[in-house]
Formats: C-alpha cells, sequence, structure tokens
C-alpha cells in the first residue's frame, strides 16, 4: 500500500471511513476490514462509534505502530477546555493512549481559530496525538490557519470526487505542503452507478467505485476513506490500486460537472 508521510505520520493512502457505521455493525465492518489488510481508519467524536473501533482494533492483535487512527474534535466543542475533554474521550473509547490524526471536524462560526489551534498544538506536544489538521477549511480558512496562526498542520480532510472541483484549496494545500484527505470518494455511494464511470470500468474489468477511488490515487498529496460495511466493497476498494486510467478516462472523468457537494450542513462555511 502506497503511503502518505507527513510531520511524523507514515499512513496508507488508501483508508476505512466509518460515518454511519454504529453498533455492532461497526465492530464488525472494522474487523473485517483489519483482517483483509486495511490500516487507516477514520472516525470522530461525532459518528459514536470510537468504541466499537476501539474493540475491534484491540481484538486484531495489529502492532500499534502499524495502525493509523484519525479522529475528530465536533464544532461545538471548539474552546480549549471542549478540545481536551473531547481528545481524552475519544482516546478513552477507542482504547489508545494517542492518536496519529487528531482533525478540527468543522470550523465553528465565530470561533476563535488561533486558540482551538493552540490546544490542538499542546495536545500534540502532549503525546495525545502526532499529528493535527483540519477538516472542511475553504481555501481562505486554510490560509488563515497555515499563514497567521502558524499552526503546523499536516492535512484538511474536504469533500473530493469526480463530481466536485476542489481545485483552488488543493492547490493551494500542496503550495503549503499538506496533503489533503478526501471524504465522500463515492458520493456517498452515488458513483457506483454513474453512466460514464460505468463505461470506462468495462474497458478496464473494474466497477465504477474503482474508477472513481483510482482517479483520486492517481493524483498527489491525497488520501482517500471511502466509507464500506460490506466486505465484497473493501475488497473491491483495495483492488481499486489495480486499475490503470488512461489519457481518454481522465479527459472524459474531467468533462464532468463539477458541482455536486453531498455534504453542506446549515453550520457549514463559505465554500471555494
Ligand atoms: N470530515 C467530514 O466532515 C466528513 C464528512 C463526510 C464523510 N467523512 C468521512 O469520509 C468517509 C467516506 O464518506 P461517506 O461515508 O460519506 O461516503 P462514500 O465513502 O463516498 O460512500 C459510501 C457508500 O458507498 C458504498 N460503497 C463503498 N464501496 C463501494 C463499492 N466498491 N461499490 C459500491 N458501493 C460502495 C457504501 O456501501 P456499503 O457501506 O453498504 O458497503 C456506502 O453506502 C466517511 O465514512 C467518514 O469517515 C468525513
Amino acid at each position: 500500500m502506497e503511503k502518505i508521510t507527513a510531520g511524523g505520520l507514515r499512513m496508507d493512502r488508501l483508508g476505512l471511513g466509518t460515518f454511519r457505521l454504529q453498533g455492532e455493525a461497526c465492530r464488525a465492518a472494522v474487523a473485517q476490514a483489519l483482517a483483509l489488510g486495511y490500516r487507516h481508519i477514520d472516525t470522530a467524536e461525532m459518528y459514536a462509534n470510537e468504541a466499537e473501533i476501539g474493540a475491534a482494533v484491540a481484538a486484531s492483535g495489529i502492532t500499534r505502530d502499524d495502525l493509523h487512527v484519525t479522529s475528530k474534535v465536533w464544532w461545538e466543542h471548539l474552546t480549549p477546555d471542549g478540545i481536551r475533554r473531547a481528545c481524552e474521550a475519544s482516546l478513552r473509547a477507542l482504547r489508545l493512549d494517542h492518536l496519529d490524526l487528531y482533525l478540527i471536524h468543522w470550523p465553528a462560526p465565530g470561533m476563535d481559530l488561533p486558540a482551538a489551534l493552540e490546544t490542538m498544538v499542546r495536545l500534540r506536544d502532549e503525546g495525545l496525538t502526532r499529528a493535527i489538521g483540519v477538516s472542511n477549511f475553504p481555501t481562505a480558512l486554510l490560509r488563515e490557519a497555515v499563514e497567521t496562526v502558524r499552526a503546523p498542520i499536516v492535512c484538511n480532510q474536504i469533500e473530493y470526487h469526480v463530481l466536485l472541483d476542489q481545485s483552488a484549496v488543493l492547490t493551494y494545500a500542496r503550495e503549503k505542503g499538506l496533503f489533503v484527505t478526501a471524504y465522500c470518494p463515492l458520493a456517498q455511494g452515488r458513483l457506483a452507478e454513474h453512466p460514464t464511470l460505468a463505461e470506462i470500468a468495462k474497458k478496464h474489468g473494474a466497477t465504477p467505485a474503482q474508477v472513481a477511488l483510482k482517479w483520486l490515487l492517481d493524483q498527489p498529496a491525497i488520501a482517500v476513506i471511502p466509507k464500506a460495511g460490506r466486505r465484497e466493497s473493501q475488497a473491491a476498494n483495495l483492488a481499486a490500486w489495480n486499475i490503470t486510467l488512461d489519457d481518454d478516462d481522465r479527459a472524459r472523468i474531467k468533462a464532468l460537472p463539477k458541482t455536486q457537494r453531498c455534504v453542506n450542513p446549515p453550520f457549514a462555511p463559505k465554500w471555494d
């Protein structure tokens, strides 16, 4: 598996998303993914599944250094005390003594960004997480975090797939040496049925979902975290690495309309 290295991290570029996986279904899906070879798990306090992920990880016997776990603090908890409490609760639920990557899940309207980032840095310096980052930060806010606050963040986790243009924030992140983690890489499953991707997939003896994932994996400084509960989907997503897209495929994907945002809650920032 190809890795991303940044700020002391060395993580698989393809991980398992876990939003909407809960309870026993979550524990079983994560155990199955670990058995298939996944070593990068994405969760958040908001997903209410960290205890089940912790149980699956503990039972797997996988060495801590071989595993990457990302978690996130919810936007309503972004005071210094709130962030620390959330981080400690995530660690307890996950049965871990440190996270690999801890993210601000969403910017909060009117938040004190310097204070929040300063707390994140402190958690990192105390060893509660190996690295810190943000999520759902459009370019202007990312610039503020990097250039004004000068926070040592390594990543921005954002929605990114073949139907959404993210070139502004991607260009800025790359310029500053940050990586981007693409969430909803399958547009919440919709891309598994997409007609253009289906035509490209047929040519390669692959599936539309695999084409969507390989298009992302072919781009530099991108990690990808498809959520899959079913074993077949988990295995198929790992096998996306084996497809080779050609110039014609890339041109057809480039020509798709890129305005479809799947995640846009009322508290979202003003997007690029
Ligand atoms: N930072 C944020 O604000 C944020 C927001 C949203 C998501 N995320 C993270 O990103 C992860 C991924 O996003 P997402 O879960 O919203 O959407 P997604 O990964 O784009 O799509 C997930 C859906 O695709 C289906 N699927 C997966 N692999 C497939 C395959 N090979 N063939 C056909 N269908 C397939 C899954 O079905 P089955 O489960 O039935 O297999 C599921 O219904 C989340 O789980 C979460 O970890 C972060």
